[in-house]
C-alpha cells in the first residue's frame, strides 16, 4: 500500500522549569516564546507588543493583552518584507538580516499605527489607518489592520524607539549605538514619515548601549536603554525631548525570574489606566530565543523608576496580576486545521513566500506545492514556521503526501541555523497509522543554544523538489502541545 498520510512530530526542550499557575497571578516568563526587541504600549484598556522577526515573513508581529500576563498575536505590521529581492530568497538569502529592534506606536489623533525599523541602512515605515482603536478603548476588529508601505527614510534609526507626543503634536525617534540620538519626524498626508529635525546625540556613555525606547510622563521625558545583555539604564530629562538627560541604572545583572536564562534587559515600560507602571523586558533563553518577563515598577522622589523585587533582591517569578479582567486571549497550544481564509498570526514563512504556490483549501488544509529545486532546505521557499514554546513542547504536522513527486522532500523541521557547539536535544518521530504509534526517527538532534542566529528554534513544515517541480503536500493539521 502506498504511503498516503504521515504524521511528523518534533519535540523541543528548553532548559527551564514550570508549574501550575494560581489565579490572579502573573507568572514569568509571561510568554514562553521568542518575541525579542519588544516595544510595549497601551491604548485604552488594551496592551500591544511589537517584536522582531529578522527574515521571517510576515514580519514584526503585533501581540495583544488585557492584563500584561496573557498575550496573543493579532497582526503583523510588515505583511511583506519590502527590503529587496533576497528577502524572497531570490538568488541570495537574508537569514539574520531584516527586522530587528523596530518600533510601533499608535497616533490617536490621526488614528494611525506607525511601524518603523532600520533594515540594512534605511528606515522603513509601515502604517495602518482607520482602525478606530482610540475611539474603541484600544479594541480593534479582527483583520482591521490594513498595513500600507509608508516609504523609507535615508537615515538609519538603529534600534528605533518612536514617541508620539500628542500634547505638543510632535513625534520623536530615539535610536543609536553607542550614541543615543533623538530625531524628530512627521507623518505626512500621504502616509509617509519624514525626518524634520536630524538626530542630536543626547547620551554617550563611552560603552555599548542600544535598544532605546522613549516615553513622556507628565512633563518629563524618559529614555530606556540597555547595556547588553546585563543592564537597563533610565535617562530622564525635565527639559524637553533633547535633554539634558541624567542617567540611573534600573537593573544590572538582576537574578531571576529563571535560573539557566540570561538577565532581564532591553525592555520598555507601560502604565495602566489607573497610573500603575510595569517594566517589560526579555531574557535570553536560547535555544528557545528571547522571552518576555514583567515586573511592577514604583517611582522614587528623584523621578526615577525602580523595579519591584522579591526578598532576595531578585526579579520574582510571580507577581499579582497587573489587571483583573474577564477578557481573555487565545492560547498558542492546540490544533490548527488551516480552516478559514488566512493563516493565523502564529505562522511566518522562512522568507517572503511565493504566494502562487500555496493555498488554504476549502474545508481546511494547507497545500504546499514545491517552489524550488534544491537540496538545501535554507534555499527553499515556503517553509512555514512557528515558535516553539517552553519549557518543553511538541509540534505535530499531519501531512497528506499522496501528491508528492519522485525526488520531493517534505517534512517537519526544527528550524534554525545549525552551526554551533553544545545544546539540547530534539527528538523527531513519525507515524503512519494516524498517530496511534510514533516511531523515533534517527538519533536526537542537537538544538544549538548559541545566540548569533538571534531567533530561537521554530517548528516548521517544508516541501521542496530535488528533481522537478509539480509535486505537492497537504498539511492537514498542526498540533502544538506543552509536554
Ligand atoms: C527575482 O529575480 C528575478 C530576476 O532578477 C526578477 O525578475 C524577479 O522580479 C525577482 N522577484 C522578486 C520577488 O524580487
Ligand atoms: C485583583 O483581584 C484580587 C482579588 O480580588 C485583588 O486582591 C487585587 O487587588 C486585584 N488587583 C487589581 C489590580 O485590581
Amino acid at each position: 500500500m502506498p504511503l498516503k498520510s504521515l504524521l511528523l512530530s518534533a519535540l523541543a526542550a528548553l532548559p527551564l522549569a514550570s508549574s501550575q499557575l494560581p489565579v490572579g497571578t502573573l507568572r514569568n516568563p509571561v510568554l514562553w516564546e521568542d518575541h525579542p526587541d519588544l516595544d510595549v504600549f497601551r491604548i485604552g484598556n488594551v496592551y500591544y507588543y511589537s517584536s522582531s522577526t529578522f527574515a521571517y515573513s510576515p514580519g514584526a508581529p503585533l501581540l495583544r493583552s488585557y492584563d500584561l500576563a496573557n498575550w496573543e498575536p493579532v497582526s503583523h505590521s510588515v505583511p511583506t518584507l519590502n527590503f529587496g529581492a533576497k528577502y524572497a530568497l531570490n538568488g541570495s538569502r537574508a537569514y539574520v538580516k531584516g527586522i530587528w529592534a523596530s518600533t510601533l506606536r499608535y497616533k490617536e489623533k490621526d488614528d494611525v499605527w506607525i511601524w518603523m525599523g532600520c533594515v540594512e541602512g534605511r528606515t522603513y515605515v509601515w502604517t495602518a489607518s482607520g482602525t478606530q482603536a482610540g475611539r474603541k478603548g484600544g479594541e480593534v476588529d479582527p483583520g482591521a489592520w490594513a498595513w500600507k508601505e509608508g516609504g523609507s527614510i535615508a537615515s538609519c534609526y538603529y534600534d528605533a524607539g518612536l514617541l508620539v507626543d500628542e500634547e505638543v503634536g510632535r513625534m520623536f525617534v530615539v535610536y543609536g549605538n553607542p550614541r543615543i540620538t533623538v530625531a524628530e519626524v512627521r507623518l505626512e498626508g500621504d502616509g509617509s514619515v519624514r525626518e524634520v529635525v536630524p538626530g542630536k546625540v543626547v547620551y554617550e556613555p563611552g560603552y555599548t548601549v542600544e535598544g532605546a525606547r522613549m516615553y513622556r510622563k507628565g512633563n518629563d521625558y524618559y529614555i530606556l536603554i540597555t547595556r547588553p545583555a546585563d543592564q537597563e539604564i533610565v535617562l530622564r530629562s525635565t527639559n524637553g525631548p533633547y535633554g539634558p538627560y541624567t542617567a540611573k541604572t534600573l537593573v544590572n545583572r538582576i537574578s531571576g525570574p529563571l535560573t539557566n536564562a540570561g538577565f532581564a534587559h532591553q525592555g520598555g515600560m507601560v502604565d495602566t489606566p489607573d497610573g500603575r507602571w510595569f517594566y517589560v523586558a526579555f531574557l535570553d533563553a536560547y535555544p528557545g530565543g528571547r522571552i518576555p518577563v514583567v515586573a511592577p515598577m514604583t517611582w522614587g522622589s528623584d523621578g526615577f523608576p525602580k523595579v519591584v523585587v522579591d526578598s532576595k533582591g531578585a526579579w520574582a517569578q510571580e507577581y499579582p496580576i497587573p489587571v483583573n479582567t474577564t477578557k481573555t486571549v487565545t492560547v498558542s497550544t492546540g490544533t490548527d486545521e488551516f480552516k478559514g481564509k488566512e493563516l493565523s498570526h502564529h505562522w511566518e514563512w522562512n522568507h517572503n513566500p511565493e504566494n502562487t504556490k500555496w493555498r488554504l483549501s476549502d474545508g481546511g488544509g494547507l497545500v504546499l506545492q514545491t517552489v524550488d529545486v534544491t537540496t538545501d532546505l535554507f534555499a527553499a521557499r515556503n517553509t512555514l514556521t512557528r515558535r516553539i514554546i517552553g519549557p518543553k513542547s511538541s509540534g505535530t504536522f499531519r501531512l497528506d503526501v499522496s501528491g508528492m513527486k519522485d525526488g520531493d522532500k517534505a517534512g517537519a523541521v526544527l528550524f534554525r541555523d545549525r552551526s554551533a557547539y553544545i545544546g539540547r536535544t530534539a527528538v523527531f518521530s513519525y507515524s503512519v497509522d494516524g498517530g496511534k504509534t510514533f516511531v523515533r526517527l534517527g538519533p536526537a538532534a542537537l538544538m544549538v543554544n548559541s545566540w548569533q542566529y538571534f531567533t530561537g528554534y521554530r517548528f516548521g513544515v517544508f516541501n521542496h523538489a530535488t528533481k522537478a517541480l509539480g509535486g505537492e503536500v497537504k498539511v492537514k493539521s498542526f498540533t502544538l502541545a506543552k509536554i
